[in-house]
């Protein structure tokens, strides 16, 4: 049974639906047995969770309540040549308990070589036992005089946080190139540190590096390359630890508008302004809508194709892959998720990593509201539509696996990957939860609401419970018919999408719909109506065809529309998917190519899971998968890893 349902998780996956492992679905199905037994109705079941909701974070070893680290400077070395970081960091401490005298930092794959106070005086400590995805706790005895400690120390070249490229994986293909990605607990596997969302520092540093690349962090950059390879950052705003990032490579900066540009490798980085060129007028709207923009500049850096993710919304300093460069500007809509990202997440963060909807729901409510704003509601319906597909799509596999209850907004991930958390329930279901809102009580009220909210707890973390204080008290203000039609409670804490929810419709999207009937009924590809036709008409169209069909008819729609041919990644990895479920090996090379040269793991996962359902494919995707390999982000790596060797494949 476990086998079927983690081939079902996998083949059905989709965008953010990529991370639940065997072993967590084995642990999960087993409580659910025991629970299901003796399980209260929904109601009590929900009151109860609501009641118990930790609001202390399970996956970090830190101690901020009592000793909070309200500055940290890094002093690193860029190493190109042993694939390390490798210096200090001085973390400036508040300690609220002159008594306690024990530092608890979160570590992993670091080599920690001495610590001193701010007195000089050298610290005994002690690095405790290592712990699946957690690393170690670094407990660091202080003197009663202490007021920062300085830790001397190097990352390994397997740190999970960063990835060294060789230039052969760029874009130029003429530098290496190093990027970090924090999230969700990975900081620490690049700095010692409380790494946990709740806790909020400023930073700077000073990195050097060992050749004439240019290096950035989530702070304020120069936009220059420095010959004496020194580069001085400064990140005065309070941050968290999954927001500290750095990358270096031979780039190129260009203004996009007043506080806005894009950093790219030199042959990129023309392609790249064009395609953000929409960047300044998303920041306007946006400020329009919620309020001002706090952190300076907002600059994104193109990365290299393994970048595990679409986007990271790195504070200044968006990290972005480079597949959203489609040639037509049809993906930007990531950026304005990212943009979002800096009122919901990066000034209003998820206290712990079970409140993860706020970031992202948040954040895709907000996408939607800025692409509504510049692109109009017609373009803005087609994204919502085509998000309500994916989350359709998940909850239907959470109900077949019998897991009702990873589709509450509000997660338990104790114990877990906190990357478990990352599906469409969070991102979709929180978005259609704040339409929800927004449809009850109007947008005028709604907007006004928001606004507040991210003023008045800016720079502050959040968590559900106090997000539903805050929404009782300013919004529902006890009127007993409003709080019934919201109903949060049925949508933090219970499963799917309640049936109050209105949902929308695209026109447009309708028109690829009944192209896709019109196809499956027998009308030759060539003689559908796809005229006038965008991106995303073009992904509705492949996702309302059935999964499997015959190779002939795949044929006749390549030989028409040039599907294997396309430029625009979202689409050729719904044609891939067709491709695999189908066996159409004519379009084999180009996906082989794709897999080679593509690390981002929402287009990777579908793939190899499809691949995965017979011998053949699982063998030719494991060939695949070990040429990749090298090429892949560890973030990526773990996911495939466990798809294509794992238990039951
Ligand atoms: N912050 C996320 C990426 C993330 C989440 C990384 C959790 C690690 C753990 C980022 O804002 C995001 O949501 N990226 C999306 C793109 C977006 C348009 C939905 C992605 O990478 O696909
Ligand atoms: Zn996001």
């Amino acid at each position: 049974m476990n086998i079927h349902i983690a081939v079902v998780v996998y083949l059905r996956q989709n965008s953010r639906r990529t991370l639940l492992k065997l072993h967590t679905i084995n642990i999960l199905f087993c409580i659910i047995l025991v629970l299901s037994a003796c399980k209260p109705g929904p109601e009590k079941q929900n009151d109860n969770i609501h009641a118990t909701a930790n609001t202390k974070d399970g996956h970090s070893y830190a101690n901020p309540d009592e000793i909070t680290v309200k500055h940290s400077h890094l002093d690193l070395l860029i190493d190109f040549e042993r694939r390390i970081l490798k210096g200090s960091v001085r973390h400036d401490l508040t300690r609220k308990n002159s008594h306690n005298s024990k530092l608890l930092l979160d570590c992993r794959q670091l080599k920690i070589d001495s610590i001193l106070d701010d007195q000089g005086s050298r610290l005994t400590f002690k690095i405790g036992e290592e712990k699946e995805y957690f690393g170690s706790p670094l407990t660091i005895d202080l003197k009663s005089s202490s007021n920062a400690v300085i830790i001397y120390y190097e990352t390994s070249p397997k740190s999970e946080a960063l990835q060294w490229l060789t230039p052969e994986q760029t874009h130029d293909k003429k530098h290496p190139f190093l990027f970090s990605q924090s999230q969700s607990i990975l900081a620490r596997t690049w700095i010692p540190c409380q790494d946990s969302p709740g806790n909020k520092f400023t930073y700077s540093a000073k990195v050097t590096i060992d050749r004439d690349l240019m290096v950035l962090m989530s702070a304020i950059n120069d936009t220059a390359l420095h010959r004496n390879r020194t580069y001085y950052f400064k990140q005065p705003k309070p941050v968290s630890t999954y927001l500290m990032a750095i990358a270096a490579g031979n780039l190129e900066f260009r203004n996009t508008g007043r506080n806005s540009g894009v950093y790219a490798e030199p042959g990129q980085i023309k392609a790249a302004a064009w395609e953000f060129e929409s960047m300044q007028a998303m920041i306007d709207s946006a400020e329009d809508l919620y309020g001002p923009y706090r952190w300076g500049r907002y600059d994104v850096l193109v990365l290299p194709p393994s970048f595990p993710f679409g986007g990271m919304e790195n504070p200044c300093l968006t990290f972005a892959t480079p597949t959203i460069i489609a040639g037509d500007r049809s993906l930007v809509s990531l950026i304005a998720h990212e943009l979002a990202h800096s009122w919901s997440g990066n000034l209003v963060t998820n206290q712990t990593w079970n409140d993860f909807w706020l970031n992202e729901g948040f954040t895709v409510y907000f996408e939607q509201r800025i692409m509504e704003k510049i692109y109009g509601s017609g373009y803005e319906g087609m994204l919502t539509v085509l998000g309500l597909g994916e989350l359709k799509l998940t909850l239907a596999d959470f109900e077949d696996e019998n897991q009702p209850e990873e589709t509450h907004l509000y997660l338990n991930l104790e114990g877990r990957n906190p990357d478990d958390g990352l599906t469409d329930v969070a991102y979709e279901k929180g978005r259609f939860f704040l339409r929800h809102i927004e449809q009850s009580v109007g947008r005028m009220k709604f907007d006004a609401f928001l606004k507040a909210y991210f003023n008045e707890h800016a720079f502050k973390p959040m968590n559900t419970i106090r997000f539903l204080d805050y929404l009782d008290q300013h919004l529902i203000k006890g009127d007993p018919v409003l709080a019934e039609k919201i109903n949060a409670k049925a949508w933090i804490y219970g499963p799917g999408i309640p049936q109050s929810a209105t949902l929308p419709i695209s026109e447009e999207l309708n028109k690829a719909a009944d192209q896709a009937v019109r196809f499956q009924k027998g009308t030759p590809a060539k003689e559908l109506n796809t005229r006038g036709w965008t991106t995303h008409h073009w992904l509705h169209f492949l996702r309302n065809l059935k999964p499997e069909m015959e190779v002939v008819r795949l044929k006749e729609l390549d030989a028409a529309f040039g599907f294997t041919r396309s430029g625009n990644s979202e689409i050729l990895c719904d044609w891939f998917k067709h491709t695999i479920s189908s066996h159409y090996t004519p379009a084999q090379g180009a996906l082989e190519q794709f897999l080679l040269r593509v690390g981002r793991r929402k287009f990777l996962t579908p793939l190899y899971a499809r691949l995965s359902k017979n011998p053949e494919d699982l063998k030719w995707a494991r060939a695949v998968f070990e040429k990749a390999r090298p090429g892949y982000h560890s973030v990526t790596v773990n996911t495939i890893e466990e798809m294509l060797y794992k238990k039951g494949f």
